[in-house]
């Protein structure tokens, strides 16, 4: 049997990342007879999401015991997920599946430490974000693995550069800019002063200091006026001007925040279309650059990308 996983096999495993999030669903119960040696019993559900793994070829066969250090490595570094390929992703579910013949109790960890949950929702980026990119010899899906969207806080992810969505003067702020100098430390700030500030829709770069990844590129993106102000433009340009630098500086991740959507107000929907298809066209033409991620506070944030990923592709 192949081992293949196509995008039908993709769509029948995400039906089951409702299961996941809904705190309704009871996954698995915790017997509480003292002598017991299987604490944990599983609901039907969580039983017929285990087949699905398995009859979707989430399961593989592979020395999945040598592997369990790497496996322990993506719970304690969950950041690690966002640059997770399909074969990583089936690596891992197999690992903490088989764990559990070991040492029962271990999947109910993982959904309760909600690990189980961030594999899935790995594996909806790369649908999203791969999913119509038909490969016509095998009539089957390849996944295009070089955008992903991921919920959470750009300032930990180790990439080659994350995004600032700063202002004017480079001098610091609030939102992703504020958490961004306090995860970078006071050098980030003595490096942007003297760079003479950046005018709107363009980008500088500096390095990272404190933070996991190794630049950070300054980006001001457009103050929302309505929309009749040229913001489009000036926002489209931010992703072009940031993929410019990243691109001369031979940069290959490259994390951007969801820029002007925060206190410059920019329509969410409206910001998420400009970001994808800037991205999209700029990979077109620029091949060195592996892996963009757009990162999204929120799931609000995140849905959006989803949609407009699934629209625009
Ligand atoms: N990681 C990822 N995204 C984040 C983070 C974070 N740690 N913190 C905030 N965001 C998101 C917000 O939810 C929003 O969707 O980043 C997006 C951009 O919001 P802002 O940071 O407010 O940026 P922007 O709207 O471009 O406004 C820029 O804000 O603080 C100032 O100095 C900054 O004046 C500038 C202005």
């Amino acid at each position: 049997m192949s081992t293949q996983i196509t995008i039908k096999n993709l769509e029948n495993i995400l039906g089951f990342v409702t299961l996941l999030t809904n705190q309704e669903v009871k996954l698995y119960d915790i017997q509480t007879e003292p002598l017991t040696f299987e604490p944990y019993c599983y609901s039907k559900e969580f039983n017929e999401l285990i087949t699905a793994l398995y009859q979707e070829n989430f399961i593989i066969s592979f020395d999945w015991l040598a592997w369990k250090q790497s496996a322990d490595s993506f719970i304690t570094n969950p950041e690690l997920l966002t640059v997770a390929d399909i074969s990583t992703l089936q690596k891992l579910f197999t690992t903490h599946i088989r764990q559990e013949r070991f040492c029962s109790g271990h999947l109910a960890r993982m959904i309760d430490n909600k690990h189980l949950l961030a594999i899935f929702q790995r594996l909806q980026a790369i649908y999203a974000a791969g999913m119509l990119e038909n490969n016509h010899n095998h009539g089957e899906a390849k996944m295009s693995q070089q955008t992903s969207v991921i919920q959470g806080d750009i300032t930990q992810l180790p990439v080659d550069a994350i995004v600032n969505a700063a202002k004017n003067s480079l001098l610091g702020g609030g939102g992703v800019d504020g958490a961004i100098h306090r995860a970078a430390g006071p050098e980030l700030l003595a490096e942007c002063r003297l760079l003479n500030g950046c005018a709107t829709g363009e980008a500088k770069i500096t390095k990272g200091y404190q933070l996991p990844a190794k630049w950070v590129i300054h980006t001001v993106g457009p103050v929302w006026y309505g929309g009749d102000r040229g913001e489009d433009e000036m926002l489209g340009r931010c992703y072009r001007n940031s993929l410019a630098l990243a691109a001369q500086y031979q940069l290959k991740t490259i994390a951007f925040p969801a820029i002007s959507t925060g206190v410059y107000g920019f329509p969410m929907e409206r910001a998420c279309k400009i970001a994808v298809s800037e991205v999209n066209k700029f990979l077109h033409s620029h091949k060195s650059i592996e892996q963009v991620i757009f990162v999204c506070f929120g799931q609000s944030a995140y849905d959006c990308y989803l949609k407009v990923i699934r629209e625009l592709t």
